[in-house]
């Protein structure tokens, strides 16, 4: 399928082209676009965010979004959603939706999907990615990849590399072994180039080990180009390279920022001048050039054809004519995304087996919480769009319900609305804004009395109502670009408010809306049903409704563990997160603000909750459904260290409930005996069964050598171990079914 490069063609048509042509096609000539060479028909590179869906149209110069009619988009759910679901279709689905949107939108990059590890549940970009495990990250992240580059479109996985945090996000020198590095940090990226094909890769802000990622060579050579030979585009983080020299000299392709002085962008005038002195060869800008040349034409952009003019006989770069066209909001994206969402939800709590909710029991039900009647689309930061609709959790209902019930809603907290601007945030969003955001917060805050009033409404009118459905969580004002969390506390007093309305409601439905974990320990041993979401796209509400009146059975898991609180988690007890201030000697050496070690190394997540035995409130893999599922004995067949599947596990799984229903189910791999500094276990294969009532399957997981293999830094490379493994299958990491000891 991949056009047959003409590399002699490729080569004459760089050579007909000047200095200051090349140095276009390298930078940001506008806010979402580099320049093209016209006279030899070389379009211009057109990009956009991702990857909720395309980012609504900005001006060409300027963050002032145009407002049109036709850029509203489908919105998809987030990967925090899309990962929930632990369906690889359904993220190819959703991969699919962005690259045929992308390109309806005229675009040839969309700036997704996210792909960092959810390394602490303070980050305020979690939602744009998937997991805290590597493995869910690589399944899922290589399906949304391979989805959207089949339209002639190509995906940019960002942020590479080890970019798990807002704070100081330009300026945090990261420091992580090399063994985490290559464990968690890296699998995912890997993946998503390796096996899915990704055309572009996205470099991150942060330092990386002293340097910027952006003109990190380490990274970007001896990893991307090097090791896994990724031959597509490197394209920085809006406002990642900080010095001509480096950013020419290394890998990077292309140079985008959030600023308006495209010229004096570090590889347009400084590089012209920087090549016209000699300081940097021509050379490097050629290479960047054959890339950009090659990803045009592989996303068929262009085509190379000869061209005479005055006898005289050059390459030109002519329109492809067989590049698909795409299109965007249609019926049957929503779909999609209705189906995505419905698999996202995931029943944390039913202990009176009070869900589904009976409509023939109903009347009169109350809403409260602020995410019932919020849209969440145009927020969060450059993740931020125009969707066509968005259904909020209210209408889901009242459209599920119809008009014989009385659903009625009080907002039971205040949220402050936000500053109306004309500009956008993006703006100034390299500044640090943390101070910023803390004010905001305090600011937030401070409306003790506000929520207090609605507080008390709230729990008053809860008494006269046959349901209380309680719709809460975070917003994108939390969830966010730029800035972290303080803490995992529920914002606006909800812990008042539920425990409250608890007392009063005991079986009260609680709904929680959130692309981070939140602490929930206040009242979740009170609650009996208990629902979690993240943004799940324009369907949300439609999804939930489905689920919470049964016509839809739940089927997502936890991709992340929810601790009981920041002080449980790995980098609040190795305590490096989020780094400390350069000592004057180390600001003489390092540009940065920050300096960070990765200190809880690869106990990351369940990693770390699962090894050091720490309770936390729902496990990474943790689900319920509506009906019941049993395991059978894990049985393993032959084991063959040199074999490409070491070793063939089978297990079968029956539906003992009523209603057909989907199950996750889950396979760890760890040594019987873990040495220190290893994981008690790790996901290393899982699969999604649809079984009606009743119904058994059989499944079989193909282990691979990486399954038993670690990265041994002394040797640098990964290697399987001799030993005994303890293969535990089961509905989440701590609900283990059965397990199987192999000699390997
Ligand atoms: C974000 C990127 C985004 C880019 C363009 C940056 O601030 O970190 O993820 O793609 O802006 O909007």
């Amino acid at each position: 399928m991949e056009a047959v490069i003409d590399e002699t063609k490729v080569n004459r048509l760089i050579d007909e082209m000047t200095l200051e042509e090349k140095a276009g096609m390298i930078h940001g000539a506008g806010l979402f676009r580099t320049e093209g060479v016209e006279r030899l028909g070389i379009p211009k590179l057109v990009m956009s965010d991702g990857p909720l869906g395309v980012r609504f149209e900005f001006k060409d110069k300027e963050w002032i979004a145009l407002n049109l009619t036709d850029d509203l988009i489908t919105y998809c759910p987030s990967n925090s959603s899309v990962a929930a679901t632990w369906n690889r279709e359904i993220a190819y689905a959703v991969g699919d939706v962005l690259g045929m949107e992308a390109r309806g939108r005229g675009k040839d990059i969309i700036l997704a999907p996210g792909i960092n590890v959810m390394r602490t549940p303070l980050c305020g970009r979690n939602f744009e990615y998937f997991s805290e495990d590597p493995y869910l990250i690589a399944q899922l992240a290589a399906g949304t990849v391979k989805g959207i580059e089949q339209h002639d479109v190509s995906s940019c996985v960002k942020h590479f590399a080890a970019n798990s945090q807002e704070t100081e996000r330009s300026w945090v020198d990261v420091h992580v072994s090399e063994r985490a590095l290559r464990e968690l940090y890296l699998p995912g990226f890997d993946a998503v180039i390796n096996e899915a094909g990704a055309g572009s890769v996205m470099g991150a802000y942060n330092l990386f080990r002293g340097e910027h990622c952006c003109h990190n060579n380490y990274l970007l050579y001896d990893i991307l180009r090097k090791e896994w030979g990724f031959d597509g585009l490197i394209i920085s983080d809006w406002g990642g390279v900080h010095d001509t020299k480096k950013a020419a000299e290394s890998p990077l392709d292309i140079e985008m920022d959030i600023t308006y002085d495209f010229d004096n962008y570090y590889m347009a005038n400084p590089l012209l001048e920087a090549v016209n002195t000699g300081e940097v060869a021509e050379g490097y800008v050629d290479d960047k050039v054959r890339n950009i040349i090659h990803f045009m034409i592989k996303h068929k952009m262009m085509k190379l054809v000869m061209r005479t003019d005055n006898d005289k006989e050059y390459v030109y770069a002519e329109r492809n004519e067989e590049r698909s066209s795409g299109t965007y909001s249609i019926p049957e994206h929503r779909q999609t995304v209705l189906e995505a969402a419905r698999e996202s939800v995931i029943l944390l709590k039913n202990d009176k087996k009070h869900l589904p909710l009976d409509k023939n029991k109903l009347k009169k039900v109350l809403i409260v919480g602020d995410n019932a009647i919020r849209q969440h689309a145009n927020g969060g930061g450059s993740g931020e769009l125009h969707a066509l609709y968005e259904i909020t959790p209210i209408l889901g209902i009242k459209s599920h319900l119809g008009g014989n019930y009385e659903v009625d809603y009080t907002p039971g907290y205040y949220v402050p609305p936000r500053e109306e601007t004309l500009k956008n945030w993006q703006e100034t969003s390299l500044m640090d804004e943390s101070e910023k955001k803390a004010a905001e917060i305090k600011f937030a805050e401070s409306f003790s009395d506000k929520h207090a009033e609605y507080r008390a409404e709230a729990v008053r009118l809860a008494a006269y109502y046959d349901e209380v459905i309680y719709i809460g969580g975070l917003n994108h004002d939390y969830d966010a670009e730029g800035y972290d969390k303080a803490d995992m506390k529920l914002p606006y007093e909800q812990d008042k408010l539920i425990s409250e309305l608890l007392c009063v409601k005991p079986n009260m439905t609680i709904v929680m809306i959130s692309g981070n974990p939140v602490a929930m320990g206040d009242w979740i041993d009170k609650a009996h049903s208990v629902v979690w979401m993240s943004y799940a796209g324009m369907e949300a509400g439609n999804a939930l409704a489905d689920v919470l009146f049964g016509d839809v059975n739940p089927s997502g898991k936890l991709p992340m563990t929810i601790p009981y609180s920041y002080e449980d988690t790995p980098t609040a007890r190795f305590g490096d997160y989020p780094g400390r201030k350069l000592t004057e000697e180390e600001k003489k050496i390092i540009k940065a603000h920050l300096t960070e070690r990765y200190n809880e190394d690869i106990f990351v997540g369940y990693r770390y909750y699962d090894t050091y035995d720490v309770p936390v409130c729902f496990p990474f893999g943790y689900g319920l459904s509506y009906t019941a599922f049993s395991y059978g004995e894990a049985g393993c067949g032959v084991v063959d260290a040199l074999a490409e599947t070491v070793c063939e596990i089978n297990i079968d799984i029956e539906n003992t409930g009523n209603i057909s229903g989907k199950e996750i189910v889950q396979l760890y791999v760890g040594a019987k005996e873990p040495k220190d500094g290893y994981a008690k276990k790790e996901l290393k294969g899982f699969e999604k069964i649809l079984l009606e009532a009743g119904e058994k399957k059989n499944i079989t997981f193909k282990l691979g050598k990486k399954a038993f293999s670690h990265y041994h830094e002394d040797k640098g490379k990964w290697e399987l171990e001799k030993g005994i493994y303890t293969i535990s299958i089961g509905s989440s990491v701590s609900d283990i079914k059965t397990t199987i000891d192999v000699e390997v």
